[in-house]
């Protein structure tokens, strides 16, 4: 059994109810690209929200830091990593989070005593020293020397405000050295394998500290580390996780890894992290912003290495990679079954289209830069629009020769590009959200009401098929085999009005996708959800799946009014609709 599945029947075993990962882009909150930790989806739970689950979860949750993009090559960093977790919603606390770790560390991986150590909070003026986690690991039979005092490190939130709490951190001396009798959470031999949060505050804009409604746990461990620690390799690469996606590279390029570890590290996290963009629910595609442009950045980066190992860039080498990674992630996430296709055509197009303009873009990179000290904005925005190099591509390709960018005169000239080709950036959020202003909040209730005026009018089998919102007005496509006539865009138009006047209530739900489904709420693309979703009802007169926002009750809406309705394409219509 590997790592995950061992982890999760543990905590099976201690009444805890595993979740499906979130998707990799969180949903609700564009402030973020990616989830960066394991608690991220779950931070509604943590603050009180009943999860649908119960009050004992536990997973394994997809994460992406891109922070750390141009460090992968190293042995231990990578853009994609899986952070275990188990996390009490009010319900258990520091006693059991502490003893099932320890079992768990000690009993089921085997980990001897004397090489774990740990960290717990030292206390400050507003919280206390954490006697109790302190007792429970002597309890447990950790010697005094082994348990660290400390304060910034022992104190966890994620960013700067939201749910937050002591923690202590279990450490595993990873080195053949002599174990020291004390431990030094400084001395860099021992890694934090770990983290034990108990999450009872929250810190406000203001930095204020106070009490959530429960006392929580939350609980993460990160797969790669842990899986190399297991194995006894100190290159992450090496372990069971990596060590088949390396040979393949060494394989294809017909080059031993010792010659360029750092090319085929990168092209083994960068292609392992593009599948899990690319086959996420969220159904992103390389763009030129935001998680799409990441994706295109970890492609061409990969395919930069692949040029460096003098492997056929034109030949299926991403393919085969990708075929051996899909294989290993597929038995735990079914979303890379699904999508499989999309994700092997989303590398490949990729691929193709960088391949037409990387050799040309090279061979202007090193015309343009013989006899020089700094690449000038002009050069480097010219590489980006010309030849399609990522400004960081240029930075890599600078740094490798010594030379400097003009970063800023570059992020000038891309602003200035920007404004110039801005098309609107709706259509940015999937399912037609466009963005969180009052008046598109109200739009996007509108929408639903229209959904469920079409379908008493029009006929039961009418279905959204698209929507946009700006906040000037809304566009809704749906299946229909006809120009609606006056008559039906006239009762269409008295039947939201009338819920309108109704005063409404619009109450949100979360539940498994399953149960959605079988409550009859209504949806777009099913398969687009995740495995908890969120169920907006209106009264009882609509009732769907959507990530909202929307207003508290259909009064706010004003009045409601058909602008326009056209053919959109074969079989559906759109309708253009205003609130006054
Ligand atoms: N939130 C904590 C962490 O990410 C524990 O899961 O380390």
């Amino acid at each position: 059994m590997n790592l995950k599945d061992m982890f999760i029947s543990f905590f099976v075993s201690k009444g805890h109810k595993q979740i499906p990962s979130a998707p990799v882009v969180p949903e609700n909150d564009p402030s973020v690209l990616f989830n960066t930790a394991g608690m991220q989806p779950l931070i509604p739970y943590l603050m009180g929200q009943a999860h649908p689950y119960g009050k004992r979860v536990c997973d394994y949750q997809k994460c992406i830091r891109t922070t750390d993009l141009e460090e992968v090559g190293d042995v231990t960093h990578h853009t994609y990593f899986e952070m275990l977790g188990n996390w009490s919603l009010g319900d258990y606390f520091k006693k059991e989070s502490i003893e099932w770790s320890f079992e768990f560390l000690t009993q089921c991986l085997h980990i001897p005593l004397e090489r774990l150590a740990v960290t717990v909070f030292a206390g400050n003026d507003q919280i206390a020293f954490d006697e109790e986690s302190y007792q429970k690991w002597v309890s447990l039979g950790l010697k005094e020397e082994r348990i660290a005092r400390t304060r910034e490190d022992n104190f966890w939130i994620a960013g700067a405000t939201g749910p937050c709490g002591p923690d202590t951190e279990i450490f595993y001396f990873r080195s053949d050295d002599p174990i020291p009798e004390v431990f030094d959470p400084e001395d860099d031999r021992w890694v934090e394998i770990w983290n034990n949060v108990f999450m009872q505050y929250y810190k406000d804009e203001n930095g204020k500290i106070t009490s959530l409604p429960m006392k929580n746990v939350d609980t993460g461990m990160g797969v790669e580390r842990v899986t190399s620690i297991l194995e006894g390799v100190n290159d992450n690469y090496l372990s069971s996780i990596w060590k088949d996606v390396i040979d393949c590279i060494v394989d294809i390029s017909e080059t031993p890894y010792a010659e360029n570890k750092k090319s085929m590290r990168i092209i083994a996290d960068h292609i392992r992290t593009a599948i899990f963009i690319a086959g996420d629910p969220s159904g992103i595609l390389p763009s030129n912003t935001d998680q799409g442009y990441i994706l295109r950045r970890l492609i061409r980066r990969a395919i930069r290495h692949a040029k460096n190992l003098n492997i056929d860039i034109n030949s299926d080498w991403e393919q085969e990679i990708a075929h051996l990674i899909l294989k290993k992630y597929q038995p735990y996430y079914k979303e890379l079954v699904q999508n499989e296709s999309t994700i092997l055509e989303v590398l490949k197009n990729e691929k193709n289209k960088f391949n037409r303009t990387l050799e040309k873009g090279l061979r202007e990179f090193e015309k343009v830069t013989r006899d020089q000290k700094e690449i000038d904005a002009t050069v480097a925005f010219h590489l980006y629009d010309t030849y399609g190099f990522p400004i960081e591509l240029t930075l890599e390709l600078a740094t490798e020769r010594g030379l400097t960018v003009d970063q800023d005169g570059f992020q000038e000239k891309f602003k200035q590009h920007q404004e110039l080709s801005r098309t609107a950036s709706v259509g940015k959020f999937k399912g037609g959200l466009a963005g969180n202003s009052e008046v598109e909040t109200k739009y996007h209730t509108a929408t639903h009401l229209l959904n469920a005026a079409l379908k008493i009018v029009v006929g039961e089998n009418v279905h959204q098929r698209g929507s946009n919102i700006t906040s000037e007005r809304m566009r809704f496509d749906f299946n229909c085999d006809h120009k609606l006539t006056d008559e039906e865009k006239e009762k269409v138009e008295n039947l939201v009005n009338e819920w309108i006047g109704a005063g409404l209530d619009i109450t949100v739900e979360e539940m498994s996708k399953e149960d959605a489904i079988n409550s009859g709420a209504e949806c777009m693309f099913i398969e687009k959800y995740p495995d908890i979703v969120t169920v907006y009802s209106i009264g009882d007169v609509s009732k769907e799946l959507c990530g909202g926002p929307h207003v508290k009750n259909t009064s706010e809406l004003g009045c409601f009014v058909i602008k326009k309705e056209e053919a959109s394409s074969a079989g559906i219509r759109r309708i253009k609709a205003i609130l006054k």
